[in-house]
């Protein structure tokens, strides 16, 4: 008698968005920079922003009930409450405390994850390693942003480009050789810290020429992130489709960071992948770091883009440097 291998498959998505849009409008009036500019350069018309007192817990809990409600789960039957944030409430409590205390899920262990926009593939990529391990059937995957809270707004280089959100994802243990998770790999390279950095989230004082401390907003160098960006996420999508003894051509949905539109195109022109295969939603959303993919995801569900045996790969990048990918025949 064989026996299966367990994997994971996804049993309920979800998203939370603030009502709040921003748009590529509204930013002409407040810095140097244009619709035009906008959409041609990153591809975003409008972003969402958090509410006063509008939390990235709040949001994540929205995110986290509507998978829960999919996967026709109880709070109690989830093991584990894995959240990618680089804007938690507080850095302690963490997010995913706070979630585990709204959903009552009294059962599940609970940590945040510091990888930027990779966050929720880092998530994902250890619940399927504890799922497969035998040890947790039901791991809840967040990524949850309110990047509202640290962008300077007067910066045009940074502030048209983030939005708020969050997505949720349930990863389910699931017996079989054919299908569920197939591969992962997760990557990081500390020698690019300066390309992206939020300065003074942490214990580190960062000041000026006068020594008077900094703002705690995002910087960024645009232009070599970008490149960084299409290197690793493209090299990191053939590297699981080739452990899982796939090409790209087998490939029916990508889902990737959506941070700007000629990053997702220039991974996609790598792959040899048509635009009909590549999810992309950062004209409504802006880019919500850890949460671009997970609302994607519950995005593709909604629309019915995702059907029993297809090929799903999903592909991040973010500060660190880090990425990771992870590809899966859909349940
Ligand atoms: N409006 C109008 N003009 C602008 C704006 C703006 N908002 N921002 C910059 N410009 C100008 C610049 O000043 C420059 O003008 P100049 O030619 O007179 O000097 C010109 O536009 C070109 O600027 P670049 O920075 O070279 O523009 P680029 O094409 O690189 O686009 C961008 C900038 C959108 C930031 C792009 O580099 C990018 O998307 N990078 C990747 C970002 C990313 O992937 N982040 C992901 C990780 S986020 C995370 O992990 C938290």
């Amino acid at each position: 008698m064989s026996v299966r291998k367990i994997t994971a498959n996804i049993s309920g998505v979800g998203k939370a968005l603030p009502e709040k849009r921003l748009t590529n409008a509204d930013l002409e009036k407040m810095v140097d920079t244009s619709d035009a500019w906008i959409s041609q350069r990153v591809g975003i018309k409008e972003r969402r922003i958090a509410a006063p007192g509008e939390y990235t817990s709040h949001l994540a809990a929205r995110a986290a009930a509507e998978a829960l409600k999919m996967s026709g789960l109880t709070a109690d039957q989830i093991d584990l409450i894995l959240v990618g944030t680089s804007t938690p409430d507080t850095v302690y409590p963490s997010v995913a405390c706070l979630v585990q205390k709204e959903l009552g899920a009294s059962h599940a262990g609970v940590l945040d994850i510091s990888a930027a926009c990779s966050g929720f593939v880092y998530g994902a990529s250890l619940a399927w390693g504890m799922i497969k391990a035998g040890l947790m059937k039901h791991v809840l995957v967040i990524g949850a942003e309110v990047n509202s809270s640290i962008i300077n707004w007067k910066d045009r280089d940074t502030c048209i480009l983030f939005g708020d959100g969050a997505g949720a994802a349930i990863f389910s243990a699931h017996h079989s050789d054919t299908d569920g998770v197939l591969a992962m790999k997760l990557g990081g390279d500390g020698n690019y810290t300066d390309l992206l950095s939020l300065p003074n989230s942490g214990c580190r004082v960062f000041t000026d020429a006068d020594g008077v401390q900094t703002g705690r907003f995002t910087t960024m160098q645009g232009n070599e992130v970008f490149k960084q960006a299409v290197r690793n996420m493209a090299e990191c999508a053939v590297y699981v489709l080739d452990r899982a003894g796939l090409t790209s051509k087998e490939v029916d949905l990508l889902i990737p960071h959506q941070a700007n539109t000629r990053i997702i195109d220039a991974v996609a022109k790598r792959l040899d992948l048509p635009s009909e295969k590549v999810f992309v939603n950062i004209a409504n959303y802006g880019n919500t770091s850890a949460a671009t993919i997970p609302i994607a995801l519950c995005e593709a569900v909604e629309q019915g883009r995702l059907n029993t045996g297809d090929v799903l790969v999903i592909d991040a990048f973010g500060a660190g440097l880090t990425w990771g990918a992870l590809v899966m025949r859909w349940v």
